[in-house]
């Protein structure tokens, strides 16, 4: 277990934040991981640390409604932030998310890199879009992660990550590698393990 070594230390659940003044302090380098509602996140958490439940995994879209943190080791935060557009959530709590949202991204002082996650099936949307010119005008890193990739052939994976390179270029925040991951059959998790141990 390659990739659980690099994180020294135990990987443990913190708490779940719903307002900026919860935050845990803020001494040490953090991550955090956002997208779509659904498109994988808790799943890949799970595999990225090795931990079956870790985060929750659900087949309810909107399920993590809190900002997760979580501890790698004793010298970093992951984060696992709310997913965003959920169609079926309630205006007011679309609302209250962003704001927290936004308030995070910008006001976190110790977060190292946002790693979007895009499903491979469906490439960016228009809200992935706004996240990331969110992170622009934050100026954070963000680094995309494409997930799901089992579920596509060859071909079509190629096509979609085009259209994710084309929409990346209008994002002076990006960091231009992308990673390909399936957290049902770990392809990617230990790139993307070496990528967030390696962070400064
Ligand atoms: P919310 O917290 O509800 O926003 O969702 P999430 O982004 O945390 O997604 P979650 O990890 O709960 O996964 C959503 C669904 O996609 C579940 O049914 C997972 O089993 C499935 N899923 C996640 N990752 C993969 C993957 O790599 N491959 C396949 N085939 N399915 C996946
Ligand atoms: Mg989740």
């Amino acid at each position: 277990e390659r990739g659980r070594l690099m994180f020294a230390g135990p990987v443990d659940f913190v708490k779940g934040v719903v307002a900026m003044p919860g935050l845990p302090p803020a001494d040490r380098l953090e991550v955090c991981f956002a997208g779509r509602s659904n498109v994988g996140k808790s799943s890949l958490i799970n595999a990225l640390t090795g931990r079956k439940n870790l985060a929750r995994a659900s087949n309810t879209p909107g399920r993590t409604q809190e900002i997760n943190y979580f501890t790698l080791g004793e010298s970093r935060y992951l984060v696992d932030l709310p997913g965003y557009g959920f169609a079926e959530a309630p205006v007011s709590t679309v609302q209250k998310w962003q704001t927290l949202l936004k308030a995070y991204l910008q006001g976190r002082q110790t977060l190292r890199r946002a790693f979007v996650l895009i499903d491979s099936r469906h490439g960016v949307k228009s809200v992935d879009d706004e996240i990331m010119t969110l992170l622009d005008k934050s100026a954070v890193t963000f680094q995309v992660v494409m997930t799901k990739m089992d579920k596509l052939s060859r071909p079509e994976r190629e096509k979609n990550l085009d259209q994710v390179r084309a929409a990346l270029a209008k994002h002076p925040a990006a960091y231009p590698e992308i990673v390909m991951t399936s957290s049902e059959k770990g392809d990617g998790i230990a790139t993307l393990r070496a990528i967030v141990a390696g962070l400064e």
